[in-house]
């Protein structure tokens, strides 16, 4: 045995010793079980060729098996999520294709020189990528030694643990880290020796520390941040306004520092932001109108400065904002209006200034406002009574003298009544009526003819962002009952699929959560994103949304959200389970249309689409059946967008200009030419069509044990053409046939020739020459002609 991967189940107990056995075992996942007991301490001699060691969130305590240093192809040891105590071994140093070093969250110790003797020891690893020990018992002052870790190292995670003390300088060696964490320790001293090395870096975690002195202006120079957290520190001295050099920036927190000056107008331009929290300093002067630009923007926070000045009105251009927090700070005049436009919007929290005015009645207008704080502040007039003014313990509108009005539970003084004027003097009407008549007919005519034009290219130019209806993390938790196991209805490579409800669009839906943290995960998402940006074709799986945001601990999370699919995937459908009592199975019409519908698509994705896309990875798990069992073709996320390139053949086919020496398909449906190097190719795609219809029509996998010695599906049925077809022919199929068609009659012979041509279309898919293979357009020419030819409907 080579690999054992039993990932992801619930087994429990001890891990039995027997497999400990399996000497020749390469790699050994038994990642998210129950397991608990010890690892035997000589497991590093009984599994001497092991390269894979996946055994996160289990039970399992005792130490690390030091021994695990003498498996010295070990390339992966994660085990995050465990019992484990003790020290990390130091002898991991003798593992020289150590890759991957994930520990986090155990009970791991290093207080004094012996047990941080590791650190040193690992600097031998000359590939590590990735160290992880956050959620530790770390203690004391971070060892010399951690600039020695390889230069190449590109994640560094030591946050919650008890570290202390300055960081060493050498840290800055670490030039290629682009994930670094120190959070929840108690490191002090400045940041500026060694941060401005890291020009690599995307996220900076420095979250809860003591780190002083000022934020470097040279922080601009890292360029590729996306996420940075500073906050709960106490860096002093002013913003640098060299943070809008960072156009990747989405995630900006400098709350609960000491942080004084204006807020840089720069950083407001960076159009990427979608949190920006810069609450709790000594922040003053105004906020820039610059801020909205921030057309990402979901989160404004900056309670407890000393900012003056007007609420800027543009403010409201950031149309994705869901929490607004200005409370205690001296902001002046009235609130904008606009405010009422921020459809998103589910907390305002504007308490504890000095705004003035009357509370504007559009923010009632805000379906989903459900915390609106405006206490405290010299506010008047009348108070609105619709929306979120019809709940009381919604709002807040406290220390406000000369508020009136309102729902009558607010229990708020009642408006004094204006008395309307006496009457209008005549010659006024006579006067007003035709000028403001011909005012109206103007503005008539104005908008009859320039709004739709001007409507017209915002939605014929749809960005990816705005394409789809937001929703939010929580919505999305919300919809799956916290991401619930039992909501769980599939699991990918690289990601876990949900069922849920999801209300901002009222509709139920599978919402497809990347676990960032595998590798490949980002590259995933990208990749289906991209292929999906500009493809619409009713036999593909629509997408609803797209969520890519942070959770409540704020580790990234990405997500898709597509229509649910309440028939399932193909591969159900073709082998259902064999205890099941009374199993379905799809009829020839079913079969025959599912087959067009994935052709078409893939027709459409080959030859119409703008950009021309390879997906890859098709096979019937991919294939999922709406309510009517029509076919959506799904998961474009190893899927290629090709451009156009002069070497095309003249069968029409594309490839793509990346090497797909990284190609994984599936065992079974990968194209034979994918082996050996080739370029990545419609052709491709189409050899795993041929495949996928064979097996719809024989019934058979592609990896069922019968093919074995050469014998694969295409020559299976290649042998038994044209005269033999029912040896091949799925016996569910023979005997519906044979139902609908009494035997010997023009009818049965017509269902035989059907199955022919589909058996002949299938195997010209599969040729082994991707040259010789026909295009998906034929394939949808003759299936469509297959079809007519049915004698029954
Ligand atoms: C494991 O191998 C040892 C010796 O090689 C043998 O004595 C033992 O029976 C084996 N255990 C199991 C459970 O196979
Ligand atoms: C680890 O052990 C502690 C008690 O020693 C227990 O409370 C905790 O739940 C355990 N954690 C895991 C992941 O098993
Ligand atoms: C295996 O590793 C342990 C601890 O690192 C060491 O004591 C032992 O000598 C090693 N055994 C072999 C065969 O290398
Ligand atoms: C570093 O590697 C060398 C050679 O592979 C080995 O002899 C040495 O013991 C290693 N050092 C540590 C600290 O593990
Ligand atoms: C670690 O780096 C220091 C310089 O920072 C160097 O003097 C020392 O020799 C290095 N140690 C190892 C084991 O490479
Ligand atoms: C750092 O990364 C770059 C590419 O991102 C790579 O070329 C380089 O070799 C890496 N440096 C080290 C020391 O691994
Ligand atoms: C952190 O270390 C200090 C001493 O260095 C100790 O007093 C404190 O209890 C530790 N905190 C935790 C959470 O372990
Ligand atoms: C940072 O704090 C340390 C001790 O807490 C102090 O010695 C040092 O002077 C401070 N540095 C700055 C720049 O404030
Ligand atoms: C960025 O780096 C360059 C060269 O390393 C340096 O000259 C420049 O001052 C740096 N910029 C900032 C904002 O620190
Ligand atoms: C608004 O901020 C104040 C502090 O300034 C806080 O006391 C209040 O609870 C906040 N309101 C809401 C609705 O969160
Ligand atoms: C009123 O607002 C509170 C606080 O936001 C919320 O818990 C409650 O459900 C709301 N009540 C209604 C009837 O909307
Ligand atoms: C393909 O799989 C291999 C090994 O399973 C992995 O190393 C590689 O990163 C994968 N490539 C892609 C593009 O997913």
């Amino acid at each position: 045995m080579r690999q054992l991967l039993l990932g992801g189940n619930r087994l429990s107990g001890e891990i039995p010793v027997a497999l400990f056995n399996l000497t020749l075992l390469r790699e050994l996942d038994l990642d998210s079980n129950e397991l608990g007991g010890t690892l035997p301490s000589d497991m590093g001699e009984a599994l001497p060729n092991l390269e894979t060691l996946e055994l996160g969130g289990n039970m399992i305590e005792g130490h690390v098996p030091a021994s695990l240093g003498n498996a010295s192809r070990l390339s992966t040891i994660n085990m995050p999520v465990n019992n484990f105590t003790g020290h990390v071994p130091s002898s991991f140093g003798k593992l020289q294709k150590l890759y991957s070093l994930n520990l986090e969250r155990n009970q791991l110790r290093a207080n004094d020189d012996q047990s941080w003797e590791f650190l040193a020891a690992l600097s031998n690893c000359s590939l590590l990528d990735m160290l992880s020990l956050y959620g530790n018992q770390l203690e004391g002052v971070l060892p010399d030694t951690v600039g020695n870790l390889s230069a190449g190292i590109q994640s560094l995670l030591l946050g919650t643990n008890n570290l202390s003390g300055m960081v060493p300088l050498s840290i800055g060696n670490l030039k290629n880290l682009t994930k670094f964490s120190l959070a929840y320790n108690g490191f002090t001293g400045t940041v500026e020796g060694w941060i401005t090395n890291m020009k690599k870096l995307q996220g900076l975690n420095l979250h809860g520390n003591n780190f002083n002195g000022s934020i470097p202006f040279s922080i601009g120079n890292l360029t590729q941040l996306s996420v940075l957290y500073m906050d709960n520190n106490k860096f002093d001295g002013v913003i640098p306004s060299s943070l809008g050099n960072l156009r990747q920036l989405s995630d900006l927190d400098l709350s609960y520092n000491n942080l004084q000056g204006n807020i840089p107008k720069e950083i407001l331009a960076s159009g990427s932001m979608t949190n920006c929290i810069l609450s709790y300093n000594n922040l003053e002067g105004v906020l820039p109108p610059e801020v909205g630009s921030l057309q990402q923007l979901t989160e404004l926070q900056l309670s407890s400065n000393k900012l003056t000045g007007a609420i800027p009105k543009t403010l409201a251009q950031c149309k994705q904002l869901e929490t607004i927090k200005m409370d205690q700070n001296f902001f002046t005049e009235d609130i904008p209006i606009s405010l009422g436009d921020l459809q998103s919007l589910t907390t305002l929290n504007l308490s504890h200034n000095k705004l003035s005015g009357a509370i504007p009645t559009a923010l009632g207008d805000l379906k989903i406002l459900t915390q609106l704080d405006l206490s405290y502040n010299h506010l008047e007039g009348e108070i609105p009574t619709k929306g979120v003014f019809k709940n009381t313990t919604a709002i807040s509108l406290n220390g406000n003298k000369e508020l009136c009005g309102g729902v009558t539970d607010l229990q708020m003084p009642l408006c004094p009544i204006v008395s309307h004027k006496k009457g209008v003097p005549y010659y006024m009407v006579r006067v007003l009526v035709p000028v403001v008549g011909l005012a109206l007919l103007v503005l008539l005519i104005y908008f009859a003819v320039f709004r739709n034009l001007s409507g017209r290219p915002h939605s014929s130019l749809p960005s990816f962002h705005s394409q789809f209806p937001k929703v939010s993390y929580k919505d999305l938790l919300q919809a799956t009952s916290n991401f619930s196991e039992s909501n769980l209805v599939g699991r990918g490579s690289c990601s876990f699929v949900y069922r849920g409800q999801l209300l901002p669009v009222n509709a139920e839906v599978a919402v497809k959560v990347f676990e960032l943290e595998m590798q490949g995960a980002d590259i995933s998402f990208m990749s289906e994103c991209e292929a999906l940006r500009s493809t619409r074709h009713r036999n593909i799986l629509p997408i609803l949304s797209v969520c890519s945001t942070i959770d409540y601990k704020g580790n990234p999370f990405k997500a898709i959200v597509y229509e649910f699919m309440p028939n399932g995937d193909l591969k159900t459908w073709l082998h259902p389970a064999s205890d099941l009592e009374d199993p379905h199975y799809l009829g020839i019409i079913q079969r025959v249309n599912v087959a067009i519908n994935i052709a078409d698509a893939l027709d459409y994705l080959h030859h119409d689409c703008e950009r021309h896309i390879i997906h890859c990875d098709l096979k019937p798990s991919n294939i999922l059946l709406d309510a009517d069992m029509v076919a959506h073709l799904g998961d474009f996320s190893i899927s290629r967008v090709c451009v156009q390139t002069s070497s095309q053949s003249s069968a029409g086919n594309y490839s793509s200009p990346v090497n797909s020496a990284s190609v994984n398909g599936t065992i079974g449906y990968i194209a034979p030419e994918y082996a050996g190097g080739s370029h990545v190719s419609t052709s491709g795609d189409v050899y795993s069509y041929g495949v996928l219809l064979l097996e719809m029509l024989t019934g058979k996998s592609p990896t069922d044990p019968m093919f074995n010695n050469g014998l694969n599906i295409i020559y299976y049925v290649e042998n038994n053409l044209p005269d033999n077809i029912f040896r091949v022919v799925d016996a569910y199929l023979q005997e519906e046939s044979e139902a609908l068609a009494p035997a010997y009659t023009e009818e049965q012979n017509a269902v035989y020739q059907c199955f022919l041509s589909l058996l002949k279309v299938a195997v010209s898919c599969a040729l082994q020459d991707p040259s010789e293979r026909i295009s998906m357009r034929e394939v949808s020419k003759k299936l469509n002609g297959v079809k007519m030819s049915l004698p029954f409907e």
